[in-house]
Order: structure tokens, then C-alpha cells, then sequence
């Protein structure tokens, strides 16, 4: 039976098994279930909000904020930053100018030297990770513990400036902040009081930091130096605490995305060895630009942010003049599938071909709209170049009939992933 049938079946007026059945669906087959939508209910009102699968919609819905804001897990955010963030807010006040700011400190003109340095740390970390397996007598290490994560977080403390403070802090502590604000839909307490210990410690970590630089004759070229030495108009009441909170919140929304997107770009792309073959080609070229196409259709199969939420807070009409045309009103939740939206049939030729060269408005594994990623330009070239650094050692690749053995350890993100520690090659 098709899932619509299932879900129909059931009395509109019991709700607690119409969202025990959407559970029970989307954890075992949310392609099926997008796709399903897709041709039959692309609009879908359910207990848990209205979900919106289709590519035009989804983009409907990111980039109307004055009707579809980040209420839905905003305020979790502030409590968990301490403090106002651009994805904490939509209007006038933090959002539109702290966009702006970020911006700014987040300057594309980076991308060549974040490159780089990318590669340099990358390497000593996979060494380390090779030796390691070494040393232990071992054939296999762990790609996200003993690489992804740690090689993420040591671009991060030299690239944004989280100078001295613990790769192993930066990354337990954005691990249990993401949990709280984003993946605790049933508000589990405990989740939630864990997500803001790790916020306040890292204030605090950040705090200190930010008091050492200002009394030091040093500034460092990186994100913070350039935050601590841009001067805005007193009236913006910008001071070093809004700074701590943009630069922990641009690391919550990159640890956890960079560390997750380097293990699951590999396995999308060792579950297709064709295409591995390939990639592993273009990882060689001196010009990184066509083996960076290969990760990120990989991640438009597995993309750290599948779906995100939004609160309509305005009576509106989704998708007006299409056959499609929902009538939401205000205090809806709404949920923009952007892992729908990039298998769109109507859309995207042939969606479930691995294609490089999509045109870019098909691929929104780094958001659309009023709140897509900040960190772009940095991310365009980390989370590339972490995979080629893995590629570019023939020795290093996850075990035949092992490429989707992720293990996520009761966690919502895949913990564990055993890659060979094999010879290097020719
Ligand atoms: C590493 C891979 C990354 C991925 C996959 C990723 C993904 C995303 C996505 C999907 C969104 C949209 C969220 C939404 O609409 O609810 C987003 C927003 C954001 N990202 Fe990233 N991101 C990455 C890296 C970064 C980096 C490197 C930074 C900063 C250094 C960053 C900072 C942000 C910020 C601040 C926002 C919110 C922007 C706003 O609310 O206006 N991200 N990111």
C-alpha cells in the first residue's frame, strides 16, 4: 500500500498515529515518501506542519521571511547562543545588518588562502590518522573521528581565530548545540540543557580569547582579528559580545555541517564507483574546480540539512496560479524539503543521475533565500578540498561492500565511518 493510503486511513482526529506513521516512513524511506508527495500531495498538511516538497515552493518559502520566519527553532537558538543570531531573527534589527557584517568578515576574497590552508592541515591530520592505524597494527581507521572532525575544527580555530581554545571543545560543544536547536523537536530537556552548557562554555572560551586579543599589541589576520578591528556606528550598540555570538554562531553552522558533509560525500560517491573513478581523476588536476563539482552532487544525494523549518506567520498562498495553490494560515508551521526540492522531476533533469555541471539554483545543499549559508564562500572551498585530501590517497577508501556503513552511535548524525588505512599507492 502507498504511503497516502496508509496516512488516510487513519482518523484525521488521531493525530498521534498519523505522525507515529510520518516517522515511521521518514526514518525508513524518505526518498519514497519526498517522491511520493511530490506527485500526489506536494503540498501536505500533517500534525507536524505543512510540508512543502516541491522546488519552486521550497523556494517560495526561503525567501519570503516576512511571512515565513525562523520561528520554529529561533528561540531554541538564542537560548542555546545566549544571544541573538542572524538564524536566530528575520526583520529589520540582527538580520538584515548582521547579514551584512557577516558578509563582510566573511569575505569570498578568503577562498584561495582558506584553500590552502585546508590543504596543509588536512594532510597532518590524515598522517596522523594513517599513523595512528599504524601504530595500532590496524588496516582500517575512522574517518569521522580520527579525520573529518578534527581536520574541520583545526581549519576552523586558524581560519575564523578560535585561537588555543581545544579542537575536541569546538566540536563536542557545536555537536551538543546543533542537537538542542535543531534536531530536539520534542524538546527533550535534557538535549536542550546540554546545548546551552556547550553555548556558555564556548562564550565564555570566546570571551576570554576576545579579552586577550584586545589587550594585545597583535591582531591576527583572521575572522575574529577582522571582526575586532571593524569599527560600526555606536548607535549599532555592536559590541564584544555580539561579536562573541557571530563568530560561535559561525562556528555552530559549520562544524557539524563540515564534518558530516566530508563523510557523506565520499560514501555517495564510493557507493557510485563509476563516478568515484572519475572524481578521483579530477582530484588530481592541478585546478580544483571540477573535482569541487563532484562533492557537491554528491551532497545534493545526502545533504547535511535535508528539510528546515519555518513558522508562517502571516495568512498566505503558497504557490498561487498552480494547481498546487495552499491556502496557510498564520501559526502554521511549515517544513521546505530542500532535499525534495533538488529531486524536483519538473525541475532538475533526471534527478537521480549523478550529473556534475547542474545548473546552481539545483543544488541547495548550503540553504536559499534570506537565510542561506553565510559561510558560503568558506565552505565552497573546505568541504571540497577535506574530500580531495581523502582522495588523493588511493590507499584510504571505505571498505568493498562497507560504503554505507555509517554508524551513528544513537546520535542524529553518523559518528563512525571505517575507512582502509591501506598503502598510498604509486
Ligand atoms: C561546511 C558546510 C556547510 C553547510 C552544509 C552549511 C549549510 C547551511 C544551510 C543549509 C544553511 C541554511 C539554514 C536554513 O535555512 O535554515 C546555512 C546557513 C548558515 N550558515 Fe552554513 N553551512 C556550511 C558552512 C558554513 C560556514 C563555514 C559558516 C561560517 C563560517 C556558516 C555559517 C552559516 C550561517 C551564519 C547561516 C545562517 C545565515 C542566516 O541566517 O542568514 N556555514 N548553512
Amino acid at each position: 500500500m502507498d504511503f497516502l493510503t496508509a496516512y488516510d486511513a487513519v482518523p484525521e482526529a488521531d493525530a498521534a498515529q498519523r505522525v507515529a506513521l510520518l516517522r515511521r516512513k521518514t526514518a525508513m524511506d524518505r526518498a519514497g515518501l519526498l517522491r511520493e508527495l511530490r506527485a500526489v500531495r506536494p503540498v501536505f498538511a500533517t500534525p507536524l506542519g505543512v510540508f512543502v516538497t516541491r522546488h519552486p515552493d521550497v523556494l517560495e518559502v526561503l525567501s519570503t521571511p516576512e511571512v515565513f520566519t525562523v520561528g520554529v527553532f529561533g528561540p531554541a537558538l538564542e537560548e542555546v547562543l545566549g544571544a541573538p543570531f542572524v538564524l536566530s531573527r528575520d526583520g529589520a534589527d540582527v538580520h538584515w545588518r548582521e547579514r551584512g557584517y557577516g558578509q563582510l568578515v566573511l569575505a569570498p576574497e578568503d577562498a584561495p588562502r582558506v584553500r590552502a590552508l585546508t590543504v596543509s592541515l588536512a594532510d597532518g591530520v590524515l598522517d596522523a590518522a594513517l599513523a595512528g592505524a599504524a601504530e595500532r597494527g590496524s588496516a582500517t581507521f575512522d574517518l569521522i573521528q580520527d579525520y573529518a572532525w578534527p581536520a574541520a575544527a583545526r581549519v576552523a580555530v586558524e581560519y575564523l581565530g578560535f585561537t588555543g581554545i581545544p579542537e575536541e571543545t569546538l566540536h563536542s560543544c557545536t555537536r551538543r548545540m546543533q542537537w538542542a536547536f535543531a534536531v530536539n523537536p520534542g524538546g527533550d530537556p535534557d538535549v536542550h540543557t546540554a546545548g546551552t552548557a556547550a553555548g556558555k562554555e564556548l562564550h565564555d572560551r570566546v570571551a576570554a580569547l576576545i579579552a586577550d586579543r584586545r589587550a594585545s599589541s597583535e591582531s591576527p589576520d583572521d575572522v575574529l582579528g577582522r571582526m575586532l578591528r571593524t569599527r560600526l556606528p555606536a548607535e549599532f550598540g555592536f559590541d564584544d559580545e555580539r561579536i562573541n555570538a557571530n563568530l560561535v554562531g559561525y562556528l555552530t553552522g559549520y562544524q557539524q555541517n563540515a564534518t558530516q558533509c566530508v563523510a557523506t560525500a565520499i560514501k555517495e560517491l564510493a557507493v557510485r564507483p563509476e563516478v568515484l573513478a572519475e572524481a578521483e581523476r579530477a582530484a588530481a588536476e592541478p585546478d580544483p574546480a571540477r573535482f569541487d563539482a563532484y562533492v557537491w552532487e554528491a551532497l545534493r544525494f545526502h545533504p547535511f540539512v535535508p528539510a528546515t523549518p519555518r513558522l508562517c506567520v502571516r495568512d498566505h498562498v503558497l504557490a498561487a496560479g498552480t494547481p498546487r495553490r495552499t491556502a496557510i494560515p498564520s501559526g502554521t508551521p511549515v517544513v521546505a524539503w530542500l532535499s525534495s526540492a533538488m529531486f524536483d522531476e519538473d525541475v532538475v533533469e533526471s534527478p537521480t543521475e549523478f550529473r556534475t555541471g547542474r545548473p546552481p539554483s539545483h543544488n541547495l545543499v548550503l540553504g536559499y533565500g534570506a537565510h542561506d549559508c553565510l559561510g558560503r564562500y568558506a565552505a565552497s572551498v573546505i568541504v571540497p578540498e577535506l574530500v580531495r585530501r581523502v582522495l588523493l590517497r588511493p590507499g584510504v577508501r571505505p571498505p568493498p561492500g562497507a560504503e554505507q556503513s555509517m554508524d551513528h552511535a544513537g546520535t542524529p548524525y553518523p559518528q563512525h565511518y571505517t575507512v582502509t588505512a591501506g598503502p598510498e599507492g604509486p
